[in-house]
């Protein structure tokens, strides 16, 4: 059986019933070559998880910091590429002199998951602590949450279509640990993959007149995905399938973060600039720090998913689209700039004056996820130059106090 088979039977089999991302469904197999999506899924995840484990095992014991990949696939594609696994394996290298990231990878498919204890074997024999699980994440999840119990946890969610139930989200990943405190050693972090194509196909079940045996309990998997039944009229109620993927996955996002008190980040995530959405990539997070470190991984990561765009380069080519890249970056950033600067002007205005590590919101409001720090750096200093605000724009960012003068 080729690996396209066994993803395709494992998402046939999953309890959902409904699984398929786009991914697997088009002509090439998903773990032989990486997609555009997944570009900007490794690369946020890789921007991230070392600034988290850095930040949060400062108060660990042993400066452990414990990292969940609970549908984590073979570790590599088949042409080599690092899947989530191997680019993870390679932080916790990176950290190991000054944390110890205890990476636990759950796969259920047989032939992923040989290939990925193999990994994990190479990754034991450089002295970091990494173990494959066999089966479903469901069933690891509470081993997995005893091992944490007293160390920070960093848990990535990526399934192909439905992943873990709202209640195991909430109540045996959060909740367990929020009645030991909510951050520092006992920080929590979830990065998910809310996957698009599952809320159209298991949506359009609400509408066709086919009836299906598994079409019952389909629903059923997508409401205990979603917390209830809610998403139903959302989708009845949506004009068309890009409205509905919208409502949903804020509605889902909107009862998570109210459910568990915290922050959260929807990043959509496409294949092509034109492309539907494939899926959304949601972090929640507790921590002010964690709102911010992660607005600089996905603005740094959204700058590599954009030249995973460019056409290769040829010899002899007379126009050479990296240097248009650069340039159209550059543009991209001026006007990034002009709307946080708008923003600022209009807190300003509201405020007096403020400090910018308590509105990240408000100040990065129509370029979150695309601008980073620093923009809103380059925005203060204009504004000074031009008197409109007394902060230089020099030091710490978020430590910026902007007033008018
Ligand atoms: C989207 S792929 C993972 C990709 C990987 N995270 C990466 O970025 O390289 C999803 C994986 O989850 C596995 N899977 C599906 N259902 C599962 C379940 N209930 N528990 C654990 N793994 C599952 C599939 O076999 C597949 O390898």
């Amino acid at each position: 059986m080729s690996e396209h088979d066994e993803v395709y039977e494992d998402a046939v089999l999953d309890l959902s019933g409904e699984s398929l991302g786009e991914e697997v469904a088009s002509s090439s197999p998903f773990f032989v070559s990486k997609k555009a999506a997944a570009v900007l899924k490794h690369e946020i995840l890789n921007r991230y998880v070392v600034p988290f484990a850095s930040k949060v095992g400062r108060y660990a014991p042993d400066g452990r910091v414990v990292y969940l990949d609970s549908y984590a696939g073979p570790g590599r594609y088949e042409d080599g590429t690092p899947g989530s696994p191997a680019l993870i394996l390679d932080a916790a290298a990176r950290v190991a002199g000054f944390r110890q990231l205890d990476c636990y990878f759950v796969e259920r498919g047989r032939k992923s998951y040989r290939s990925l204890s193999q990994l994990v074997d190479e990754a034991k024999d450089q002295g970091l602590t990494a173990h494959a699980l066999r089966g479903r994440a469901e069933k690891h999840l509470s081993a997995v949450l005893d091992r944490a119990a007293g160390s920070p946890l960093f848990a990535f969610l990526d399934p192909f279509g439905l992943g873990l139930s709202f209640d195991a989200l909430t109540q045996d990943i959060f909740g367990s640990r929020a009645r030991r405190g909510l951050t520092g050693r006992h920080a929590t972090e979830v990065l998910l993959n809310f996957n698009a194509n599952a809320v159209r196909r298991i949506g359009g079940l609400l509408t066709s007149t086919k009836q299906t045996p598994s079409k019952p309990a389909t629903l059923s998997a997508m409401d205990a995905a979603c917390g209830g039944d809610w998403w139903r009229q959302e989708f009845l109620d949506s004009a068309d399938n890009q409205e509905a993927v919208r409502r949903i996955t804020n509605g889902f996002v909107t009862r998570v973060s109210h459910e568990i008190r915290s922050g959260s980040w929807t990043i959509a995530v496409r294949n092509r600039a034109h492309h539907q959405v494939a899926y959304n990539l949601v972090l929640f997070t507790r921590h002010n720090d964690g709102m911010w470190l992660f607005g600089e991984a996905v603005s740094l990561a959204q700058v590599e998913w954009r030249r995973a765009q460019l056409p290769p380069e040829e010899d002899g080519m007379l126009w050479n689209p990296i240097d248009s890249f650069e340039e159209e970056e550059a543009f991209r950033a001026q006007e990034w700039i002009r709307t946080i600067r708008r923003n600022i002007e209009r807190l300003l205005v509201s405020k007096g004056n403020f400090l910018v590590d308590a509105h990240q919101r408000e100040i990065m409001a129509g370029v979150a996820g695309e601008a980073r720090e620093m923009h809103i750096r380059a925005a203060v200093k204009e504004l000074y130059k031009e008197g409109k605000t007394g902060c230089t724009g020099v030091g710490s960012v978020r430590q910026l106090r902007i007033s008018s003068v």
